[in-house]
């Protein structure tokens, strides 16, 4: 499994040394949460971010797009250096298409689901999908509670994408504490997002061990 530190909290005024002490602990990607204060109740930060993170390292950067219309930056979040582009189910009217731009774009197409929304909803679009993000709090905040329900969406997504012979990855975002780790392996998910557990945690590398089942490096 894959681990993600969401930099939402990280020290925005040392994100570059905030981005290098995750990767010496052991993170695969960074993950970046970009709010537009309308689709969620929060603003974080935008294009300039993705453009610092990108400048900071090579790790794949996973942007997390919880904003209306997000159609509207496809090309802009390239330009930046997103390497995943995810966007909202719920925020997305035509999804088909939004989602071929990203990978037009030369991207990493993803869809973000909220808790209230089934995994059954993406049975059309699955050829277009290279990540699902199933949302595992309501989105807008950091160091919210883990939403039990989310395993049973990724129960849903594995079995759809066995069953349909599909290779998208299985994301889960959102109150992901070292604990979580073992029924996040034993669930097959193949990234886990986690902010507050990681950048509050004296140890980082101790989470990315737990997430992971690894002894660890430290
Ligand atoms: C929630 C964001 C998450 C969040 C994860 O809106 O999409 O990525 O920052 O942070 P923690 O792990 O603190 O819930
Ligand atoms: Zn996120």
């Amino acid at each position: 499994m894959l681990v993600a530190p969401s930099l939402l909290s990280a020290d925005l005024g040392h994100l570059d040394r905030d981005i290098r002490r995750m990767e010496s602990a052991g993170a695969d990607w960074m993950h970046i949460d970009v709010m537009d204060g309308q689709f969620v109740p929060n603003i974080s930060f935008g294009l300039p971010i993705v453009k610092a993170s990108r400048a900071s390292t090579k790790a794949t950067l996973d942007v997390h797009l919880m904003m209306v219309q997000p159609e509207r930056y496809i090309d802009e979040f390239a330009q930046m250096g997103a390497d995943v582009l995810t966007i909202h189910y719920e925020a997305s009217l035509h999804l088909h298409r939004s989602l071929s731009a990203i990978r037009s774009a030369g991207m990493k197409a993803g869809v973000a689901l909220n808790p209230h929304t089934p995994a059954s909803l993406l049975e059309d679009v699955l050829d277009c999908i290279d990540l699902v993000c199933v949302m595992s709090v309501n989105p807008g905040f950091g160091g919210q509670t883990f939403i039990p329900s989310a395993l049973n969406k990724v129960k849903a997504l594995l079995n759809m994408r066995q069953n349909g012979g599909h290779s998208f990855l299985i994301e889960v975002d959102g109150g992901v504490r070292p604990e979580h780790g073992a029924v996040l392996r034993s669930s097959g998910v193949d990234v886990a997002v986690a902010g507050h557990a990681l950048f509050s945690a004296t140890d980082p590398s101790a989470v990315v061990s737990a997430l992971k089942g690894t002894r660890g490096n430290s």
